[in-house]
């Protein structure tokens, strides 16, 4: 349909036209509007044809609104096929069309207080010759999905169809069926009806839509971008079973058309907008029944907009904003529609989750145990309120896989609180002055003339700096190692340890300890007291448990669950000095990968040297009470440490060590000389060996420790 080239050219010609679609004033030349209708129908093209938006919807939204508002100005210069003289189309050769019973129209736009306020006006205004009617407003989610038609006769789903072109669309029947929110029979007979045609949009709520891309990815097959493409694709679906996979579901927000058995209008006997959900409640639909709202009056109309918009990533469903509709029916047929739109609704949209923007530069962070991390710097957009100019790429191969450049368009999403990420690079805007990203292979980060390569280990997607020689790996590990679930300093965060790093204060974790604080007095925003309240932050977290000192160091794997594991096994932090691998295996709940890295960790003199000068800095390295689960004081092994080894004959390992803990004892998973028990199975090899060299060990055969524990 279009060669890249020409796709290439219509993107840059858009960007241009969004940037100054606010300023232009009418247009000089037929030629103007040529150009544009050419742009938006690209778009629409994009849009509903591949399923692959290039440009977010505010962005067409507002290109669409420019070409109507120069075509009021101009309307000599109105053309048959202009976009605005139809409504999208989504038809495709591969379903029989359909006729509406009532065309599917679209929605006009606001996006503030002023803009209801002016529709409200605008409707006001439409009623001026008739009395004076009051009239409220109900506002619904706008779901954001793929809109349906389902038509209902004798009380069965006889035909549902998209949207089409608004007066005729796809008859998707054979997929709409398998949806199980689609009911196939309902009682509208009980109220004298006997055809219906209803509005409605299909969605894959998000906790399903994930799964989705999560099993597609599984697979091998392409992720979707967003729960509509997806549901959109699926009713699309030759196979219907493929369409009942996808976990669809029908919500309906609007009764279109409604007669008797005698063709007689039905609809004219209700009197509201809300009645007529209601009746959808009850006849069995999901609907916007449930989420919809009456307001008296603009003011809790706006505040309503508000909060929706500010929970909008609590609700399960896709919303891009909410729908505002007259309730009274009187009123709505009273205003009518234009070709586009109800003048008796709008969409009232929210902020836009999705922006443009361009990739300048690639930075790269370095985190505390020397992971790289790069960071795309963004030309600055603003996106779902507030602005963005630096997304995480995460690692080579989250640029490798999309295929990021520099200078490329990227789109940009950030989804409710979820930290902004790029979705993709718009590759239809590459113009041979991008660039390819290539990975360093020398630390980035490291300023000093020394140069470190980076390594990868294996099965890890980042790379690493596995030698730091420029004190930017020990920023982090400050900045972690004072945080709120590690050593807890209060009121000593990252931009403060930021600002000592600078000034020189502190360069490595003991000379957290070891702070000037009469320095700290003396600095821009500190004097006497703040000073004085760091000192005690710091001072108390000395005495923090063991299982957080470990947390706080920082090694790769070892989470807050794990460091309380080990801690409750030792000591003090140097007996992990003489663990082994299977040590730490024994214990439940850690792996393979974990018990490598404290090995490492507990091996390299640089770590046991960092230790060291805690422990002389009076930081607590022993275990305390609350590193040690609850033990029984009075049991038969109170008080005493037990370690299992060979096969037992009676019990499982791990049933045995239950037994001892009722007894009152610790297991323990080492030989040293803190073990005061060991229970030797059948094939019992180095422990039983270690334990005889020490000496100080008691050795019982299983049966010995069942008679102990069964002793009262
Ligand atoms: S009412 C004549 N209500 O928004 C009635 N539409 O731009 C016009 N939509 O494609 C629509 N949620 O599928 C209405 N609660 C809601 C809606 C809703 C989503 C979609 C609809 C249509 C688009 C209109």
């Amino acid at each position: 349909m279009y060669s890249k080239n020409e796709e290439r050219e219509l993107l840059r010609k858009t960007e241009q036209m969004v940037a100054e679609a606010r300023d232009q004033k009418a247009p000089d030349e037929r030629d103007d509007l040529d150009k544009l209708r050419d742009i938006l129908r690209y778009h629409e093209w994009k849009y509903y044809v591949k399923n692959e938006p290039v440009i977010p919807d505010p962005d067409y939204d507002s290109l669409f609104q420019l070409l109507k508002s120069w075509e009021e100005k101009k309307p000599d210069w109105i053309t048959a096929d202009s976009p605005t003289q139809r409504v999208g189309s989504d038809l495709s050769a591969d379903f029989p069309t359909v006729q509406h019973l009532v065309p599917m129209l679209s929605l006009g736009n606001a996006s503030s207080e002023e803009d209801l306020q002016q529709f409200s006006d605008q409707i006001k205004r439409l009623l001026k010759d008739e009395t004076q009617q009051d009239f409220d407003f109900v506002s619904e989610p706008k779901y954001d999905g793929s809109s349906l038609a389902l038509l209902y006769e004798n009380d069965l789903l006889v035909r549902a169809a998209t949207r089409g072109n608004g007066i005729e669309g796809d008859d998707i029947t054979n997929n709409v069926r398998t949806l199980k929110t689609v009911p196939l029979r309902v009682p509208f007979s009980k109220y004298g009806v006997q055809r219906a045609e209803l509005r409605a949009e299909a969605l894959i709520p998000l906790d399903d839509f994930q799964k989705l891309n999560e099993e597609r990815e599984k697979q091998g097959l392409t992720t979707f971008a967003n729960p509509r493409n997806a549901a959109a694709g699926g009713l699309r679906m030759k196979d219907p079973a493929e369409a009942s996979r996808r976990g669809i579901e029908v919500i309906v927000y609007q009764l279109g058309f409604l007669t008797d058995p005698q063709n007689n209008d039905l609809l004219k006997d209700f009197e509201l907008h809300s009645d007529t959900l209601e009746l959808l409640d009850k006849l069995g639909f999901k609907s916007s029944f449930e989420d919809h709202r009456v307001h008296s009056g603009l003011e809790d109309l706006a505040a309503h907009m508000k909060e929706w918009e500010a929970k909008r990533s609590d609700y399960p469903y896709e919303i891009d904003g909410m729908v505002v509709k007259v309730n009274q029916l009187e009123i709505q047929r009273k205003t009518g529609s234009t070709s586009h739109h109800p003048r008796w609704a709008i969409a009232y949209k929210f902020k836009a989750k999705q922006a443009t923007s361009k990739l300048l530069k690639v930075d790269y962070q370095v985190g505390k145990i020397g992971t790289i991390t790069p960071v795309a710097k963004i030309q600055a957009v603003p996106l779902a309120g507030v602005t963005i100019s630096s997304v995480s790429l995460h690692n080579e191969e989250f640029i490798r896989s999309k295929d990021i450049r520099i200078g490329d368009r990227v789109l940009v999403e950030r989804a409710g609180d979820v930290i902004p990420y790029i979705v993709k690079p718009l590759t239809e805007f590459r113009n041979g002055e991008q660039e390819i990203i290539n990975f360093p292979e020398y630390c980035p980060v490291n300023d000093t003339e020394e140069q470190v390569n980076l390594v990868k280990l294996e099965d890890e997607a980042a790379w690493r700096c596995p030698r730091c020689v420029c004190g930017k790996q020990d920023l982090q590990k400050m900045i972690f190692f004072v945080s709120k679930d590690a050593m807890d300093m209060a009121g000593l965060g990252k931009s403060l340890i930021e600002r000592f790093y600078r000034l020189d204060m502190v360069k490595r974790i003991p000379d957290l300890y070891r702070l000037d604080y009469e320095k700290v007095s003396r600095l821009e925003g500190f004097g006497e007291k703040s000073a004085a309240n760091l000192k005690k932050a710091v001072e108390e977290s000395k005495n923090r448990p063991l299982r957080r000192l470990l947390y706080s160091l920082g090694i790769h794997h070892l989470g807050k669950r794990a460091s309380a594991i080990i801690a409750a096994e030792v000591d003090e932090v140097w007996d992990l000095k003489n663990w082994e691998e299977e040590d730490y295996l024994q214990l439940k709940d850690i792996g393979p990968v974990l018990a490598k890295n404290m090995v490492g960790y507990f091996s390299d003199d640089h770590n046991l040297n960092l230790l060291r000068e805690l422990e002389e800095l009076d930081i607590n390295l022993k275990s305390t009470a609350q590193d040690k689960p609850t033990e029984r004081k009075d049991g038969p092994l109170s008080g005493k440490s037990i370690l299992f080894t060979g096969s037992l004959g009676k019990f499982s390992r791990k049933e045995a060590q239950k037994m001892a803990e009722e007894a009152g004892a610790r297991n323990i998973s080492a030989v040293s000389s803190k073990l005061d028990i060991l229970v030797a199975g059948e094939k019992a090899g180095s422990k039983l060996k270690k334990a005889k060299e020490l000496g100080t060990v008691e050795i019982m055969t299983e049966d010995e420790f069942v008679e102990l524990v069964e002793r009262t």
